[in-house]
């Protein structure tokens, strides 16, 4: 059964089907509105989500299908100690593909490896988030038309941003692409992101602390919320949070057809008026990380043989 745990799970052709797919959702909508009549989709919420889950029920619904949810563990039970893996077994008998966020890593794993059903990572801890990156590659595609070439600039939080961790991922498989890194020193990408994908498929990359000084050779400047919630000490997230503040006027030197992408929710690392910027893509991304996950539900269900 063909599951998404990590983007990597998914070939350079894989995403380009599903970049072509989603395109043509966007460009014809009502061919889809029944693709998916009379199957369910489970939304297991066990961390807090507003665009994942709900763009995974709203792509659902789009498609014609239904969605059955948990949202919070407190409201399942898991919070009477039933473990992942029987959680998985006793959802593949309701409903027909899963889509899961958890707080532990390896959540989805364990879901995939017990469900009879396909599963999708809607986050797993500090580790993965795929269909964020699929939102990212289409917003990418769409913004600049190419995925290669590119000087990308993360921004933030990299070091328990998984969604950083599964862009670098990505992107890495493309010729000519570029790597800046900007983080202050606690919060730099992880070693085994630097060695495992970085040095191992010979990407250049830079890190700096200094966001102002490597705007002007950006293409992409991808901002990232200092993660409050994976932090084990309050005085660390209080200290490091407003690390990072976009504003318009810090992008006066920015290229003109930069685009910036937030995977959002955003606190305080992106002002409100650089909203009104041209450059800023992030509510596109929004949007078109639904179209993403309608074309990543329908591919995984005609996989596991539930769709022609
Ligand atoms: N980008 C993202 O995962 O947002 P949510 O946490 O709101 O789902």
């Amino acid at each position: 059964m063909k599951s998404l745990i990590d983007i990597l799970d998914l070939t350079v052709e894989e995403l380009d089907e599903l970049i072509a797919t989603a395109q043509d959702i966007i460009a014809n909508p009502q061919k889809y509105a029944e693709a998916c009549r009379g199957l369910k989709l489970a939304s297991l919420f066990f961390e807090p989500s507003t665009r994942t889950r709900m763009s995974f029920e709203a792509a659902m619904y789009e498609l014609g299908g239904n969605v059955i949810s948990v949202t919070g563990a407190g409201t399942s039970s898991a919070a009477k100690g039933e473990s992942v893996a029987d959680t998985a077994k006793t959802v593949s008998c309701y409903t027909d593909i899963i889509a899961i966020r958890h707080p532990k890593e390896g959540a989805a794993y364990v879901t995939a490896k017990n469900a009879t059903i396909p599963v999708i990572n809607a986050g797993d801890g500090g580790h993965c988030h795929p269909t964020q990156t699929l939102a990212d590659l289409l917003t990418i595609w769409r913004e600049k038309g190419r995925f290669t070439n590119l000087t990308i600039g993360v921004c933030g939080d990299l070091k328990f941003g998984r969604t950083v961790h599964s862009l670098i991922n990505a992107m890495s498989r493309y010729e000519g692409n570029k790597f800046v890194l900007i983080s202050p020193e606690e919060l730099k990408v992880p070693s085994y992101v630097k060695k495992d994908v970085l040095q191992q498929k010979h990407i250049p990359y830079v890190q700096t602390t200094d966001l102002m000084a490597v705007m002007p050779e950006l293409d992409i400047l991808y901002m990232t919320r200092v993660q409050r919630e994976r932090f084990f000490n309050e005085e660390d997230y209080l200290r490091l949070k407003d690390s990072y503040i976009l504003t318009v006027d810090k992008l006066k030197t920015a290229k003109p057809d930069l685009a910036i992408l937030h995977p959002l929710p955003r606190v305080n690392e992106i002002s409100v008026a650089v909203d009104d910027d041209p450059r800023a893509c992030y509510f596109k991304q929004v949007l078109n990380g639904k179209y993403m996950r309608m074309a990543l539900i329908l591919k995984l269900l005609k996989e596991a043989g539930k769709l022609n």
